[in-house]
């Protein structure tokens, strides 16, 4: 499976010439990638637009977005359905950041509506989970990421399992990004975030069936740069959910790195 690179563009930049700008710069660098494939998560408002102008491109990209709605259409002011989403042309949907739990209030329940319709619409969710400092202070990193990723995935489990969509869950993504290195420059030391993907996946083992498991792609995230991001490649990690460097030519440098 190709590894994943997730380039997380939060609420950036702030004009359409800008964001074309952007992407042409990593658009440079994709079509040269062979065992490796570029998400782009753009603000919506530039998706359309950014999807109808690379139809003719070499490849090595697909796009995302950073969240979704929990319903497929109705009364809803303000929400982006993820049906829209895969109909636009999107093939992946961010859904946990921890920035949305801090500054929207997502909670685990909602998550796991979105994670839930998100799968039904065919979108590839990218699931973010994590710890705060003070959590991995008292040692509770591994309660949280259990409690987290139970909170995320058990209904949507249960319905998986008794529905048709099942397969899909194939798709699933899942990203260790500790909190305390989201935008901070302290990256996760690669020996402890090897420790935790262990962790993870003999976590996932309990929770999923082996044939879905061994499709399940774990990420790491959180202050990825150009000179620290293959560290976590090497020590197993499928890919990299790169957020302020994805703005910056750090990420075309990164990218130059996995050719
Ligand atoms: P960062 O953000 O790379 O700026 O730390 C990561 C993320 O989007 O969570």
């Amino acid at each position: 499976m190709k590894k994943l690179i997730i380039a997380n563009w939060k609420c950036n930049p702030t004009t359409l010439k800008k964001a074309k700008e952007l992407f042409d710069s990593v658009k440079k660098i994709t079509k040269h990638l062979k065992d490796t494939k570029v998400v782009i998560c753009p603000p919506f408002v530039y998706l359309s637009e950014l999807i109808r102008t690379s139809a003719k491109s070499l490849g090595g990209f697909v796009f995302g977005s950073q969240n979704c709605f929990w319903e497929k259409s109705g009364s809803f002011t303000g929400e982006i359905s993820p049906l829209m989403l895969k109909n636009l042309g999107c093939e992946y949907v961010i859904l946990g950041h921890s920035e949305r739990r801090k500054h929207l209030k997502e909670t685990g329940g909602m998550i796991n509506k979105k994670l839930r319709v998100a799968l039904e619409a065919g979108l590839k969710p990218i699931l973010c989970i994590g710890e705060t400092k003070t959590e991995k202070e008292q040692g509770k990193t591994k309660n949280i990421l259990k409690q987290q990723l139970k909170e995320f995935l058990d209904n949507s489990m249960a319905q998986l399992v008794v529905s048709e969509v099942e397969p899909s869950l194939n798709h699933l993504i899942l990203v260790y990004e500790p909190i305390w290195a989201i935008g901070t420059g302290d990256s996760c030391n690669p020996g402890q975030a090897a420790e935790v993907l262990s962790f993870l996946k003999e976590l996932l083992s309990v929770l999923l069936n082996p044939e879905i498991l061994k499709n399940i792609q774990i990420l790491y995230g959180g202050s990825v740069n150009s000179d620290n991001g293959l560290n976590y490649i090497n020590t197993g990690f499928d890919g990299l959910l790169v957020g302020a460097a994805s703005l910056t030519p750090e990420f075309p440098k990164l990218l130059t790195k996995l050719i």
